[in-house]
């Protein structure tokens, strides 16, 4: 039984040193998940990967099972999950290529399911969520980062937003007045029904671009995947430190 999951975003449908052992496709309530989870060892650990917008990157950040996804990591046993995702920074200081683990979220999605607890409830359930991310899992990437020169951002907020198509820059001029750091698609609801499952949940974010506005151009899908090649080499150090501490 794996504990660990790690969900990939863009940029990581599959996970390079991950040695297969099987792969199951899971059937939930819900509906089914992005696609079958991948069972294997990683740095010597037994892990589950989950491709968040399936395997051949087919399923857009708006239609994702996020529901499905969830549930059936916890149905295999997972206990921890660390969600890698693609962002945009809005902060100075988050430069494409780099990492960031937040510490908080806003939540911009709209007309996603986004809770577990809407039917045959014998009473309404609030969880709490003031702390979105799961702190004991973000200072061991905080610590992973460090040991490995990773340099990654060690707090930040992220702006969860609706997709498919990337913000203007009034929009993320709002979103920074908000406080928003980073800006992304699936941060949310994928953290609130984590933690309505209670499974430890933090992201590790990629920044695969400047966000709309901050670079005086456009945006193009060559720069972000560009970036991404590079950041996601960083993720895979920053996991390989950090599964051998969970
Ligand atoms: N905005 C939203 N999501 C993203 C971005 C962005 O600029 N880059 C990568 N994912």
């Amino acid at each position: 039984m794996s504990e660990i999951a790690i969900i990939g975003g863009t940029g990581l449908t599959s996970l390079k040193h991950l040695e297969i052992t099987r792969r199951e496709m899971v059937r939930t309530p819900f509906g089914e998940p992005s696609g079958p989870l991948t069972f294997g060892t990683f740095s010597g650990h037994e892990v589950v990967f989950l491709a968040r917008h399936g395997y051949g990157h087919t399923i857009p950040p708006h239609k994702v099972n996020y529901r499905a996804n969830m549930w059936a990591l916890r149905e295999t046993g997972v206990k921890h999950i660390i969600a890698v995702a693609a962002v945009g920074g809005i902060a100075e200081n988050l430069q494409p290529a780099s990492l960031a683990i937040p510490d908080q979220i806003i939540d911009y999605t709209w007309s996603r399911v986004n809770t577990f607890f809407e039917e045959g409830l014998s009473s309404v359930v609030h969880i709490d969520f003031t702390e979105p991310y799961c702190s004991e899992l973000r200072n061991k990437l905080i610590d992973a980062s460090r040991k490995a020169n990773l340099d990654a951002v060690e707090s930040g907020t992220y702006g969860a937003t609706q997709g498919p198509r990337l913000e203007t820059a009034a929009e993320i001029n709002r979103l920074e007045q908000d406080g928003c750091t980073m800006v992304g698609m699936t941060g949310m609801p994928e953290a609130a029904l984590a933690r309505e499952l209670d499974i430890c949940y933090a992201t590790c974010a990629v920044i695969a671009n400047k966000a709309a506005g901050r670079s005086g151009g456009k945006i193009t899908m060559e720069e972000i995947e560009a970036c991404l090649t590079d950041g996601m080499e960083k993720v895979r150090t920053l996991l390989e430190t950090v599964i051998p501490e969970l």
